[in-house]
């Protein structure tokens, strides 16, 4: 008998940092707007000649020397973007190529900001049921790629970056404890790109109509996740047989400080146990979670036998928390 937990953590910021003074000569936008409405002060974002599979593989490798695992030991690279290289081959493919992974199975896994822990969810499954010993998760964006930079109402909100971790057997009763997934695609047109795929490819129309970049409806979707950060956090509480007074960590997605702290107060958490990074980094959708782990990890922030919840919300409309014993 054995538990599935993460025994290695990695990340990794692109060098360029984009600062809200540096948005004010591009948008109508203010210092004081951004930090009072996001708390966001800064953001990174990669350069143009960098794709995201470049930045994933940084954060993978980081990662693997954490955990000690070499390339070829990894059995499964899961890649969560939603700003893959292309629309095929998959980000994971090109990954694996660039780990010279050669003994792994490879695809991407598309759930947006939540991606991270659906894949995480996915990837423990192989491992319990004993097909696969390592599996590497990766989520990494590119999300400067597909911002309209002349749109004040999301440039403000997205960064890139690349988050990963490698997953694997651990002792019983330490890992994943409990996890719960969701998705309502009702609220599709919230936050989309809508351009790009085979509703309509790519064409000058689509191009002209500024089509494949995000558009989002900020007000639904602060809206949703108000209502959705606690509720998946509390039902992933319930499945590992926990209460909102046993965790140590909460590590939600960074995506607004409002959002954050209202998910903290849902749950009756003081904000000593939230980490937060979202100032310095932005939304970097799927990458968040990860980022934020592996800089706790880095930092110290738990120890052995804590508990740490990780809790998310993005497009789809999409939603995933996950409890481990650290
Ligand atoms: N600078 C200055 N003013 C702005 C800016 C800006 N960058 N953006 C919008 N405004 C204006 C609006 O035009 C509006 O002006 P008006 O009243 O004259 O029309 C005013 O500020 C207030 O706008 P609201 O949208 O009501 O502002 P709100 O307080 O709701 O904050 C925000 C907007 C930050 C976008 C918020 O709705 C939010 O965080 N939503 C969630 C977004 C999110 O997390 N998306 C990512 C999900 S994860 C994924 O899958 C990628």
């Amino acid at each position: 008998k054995f538990g599935v937990g993460i025994i290695g953590t990695g990340y990794y910021a692109p060098e360029k940092v984009v600062t809200n003074a540096d948005l004010e000569k591009m948008v109508d936008t203010n210092n004081e707007w951004i930090i009072d409405r996001t708390g966001i002060s800064e953001r990174r974002i990669v350069d143009d000649n960098i794709a995201t599979s470049d930045i994933a593989v940084k954060a993978a490798q980081n990662a693997l020397a954490d955990a000690g695992v070499k390339p070829e030991e990894i059995d499964l690279i899961i890649v969560a973007t939603l700003t893959p290289d292309m629309v095929f081959p998959s980000a994971a493919c090109v990954v694996q190529n660039k780990l010279q992974a050669v003994n792994a199975a490879a695809f991407d896994l598309s759930a947006a900001c939540s991606g991270f822990v659906y894949a995480m969810s996915v990837g423990s499954q192989f491992i319990q049921s004993g097909m696969y010993k390592k599996v590497l998760i990766v989520a990494a964006e590119s999300l400067s790629k597909i911002t309209n930079w002349e749109d004040r109402n999301t440039c403000v909100l997205f960064g890139d970056g690349a988050g990963a971790a490698v997953l694997g057997p651990v002792e019983e009763g330490y890992g994943i404890l409990g996890v719960e997934l969701g998705a309502d695609g009702s609220g599709a047109e919230f936050l989309h790109m809508p351009a790009g795929g085979s509703l309509y490819p790519a064409t000058l129309e689509t191009v002209k109509n500024k089509m494949h970049y995000i558009h989002m409806n900020g007000n639904e979707v602060f809206k949703f996740a108000i209502k959705i950060m606690g509720e998946a956090a509390y039902k992933a509480l319930e499945d590992a047989g926990l209460d909102t007074k046993d965790v140590d960590c909460l590590i939600p997605h960074q995506a607004n400080i409002r959002i954050i702290k209202s998910a903290a107060k849902r749950l009756h958490l003081p904000m000593d146990k939230v980490f937060v990074n979202v100032n310095k980094y932005g939304n970097t959708s799927a990458a968040s979670i990860p980022i934020a782990l592996a800089e706790a990890v880095k930092e110290r922030h738990f120890k052995k036998g804590d508990i740490i919840v990780l809790v998310g919300f993005g497009a789809g409309l999409t939603w995933a928390s996950c409890v481990l014993k650290w």
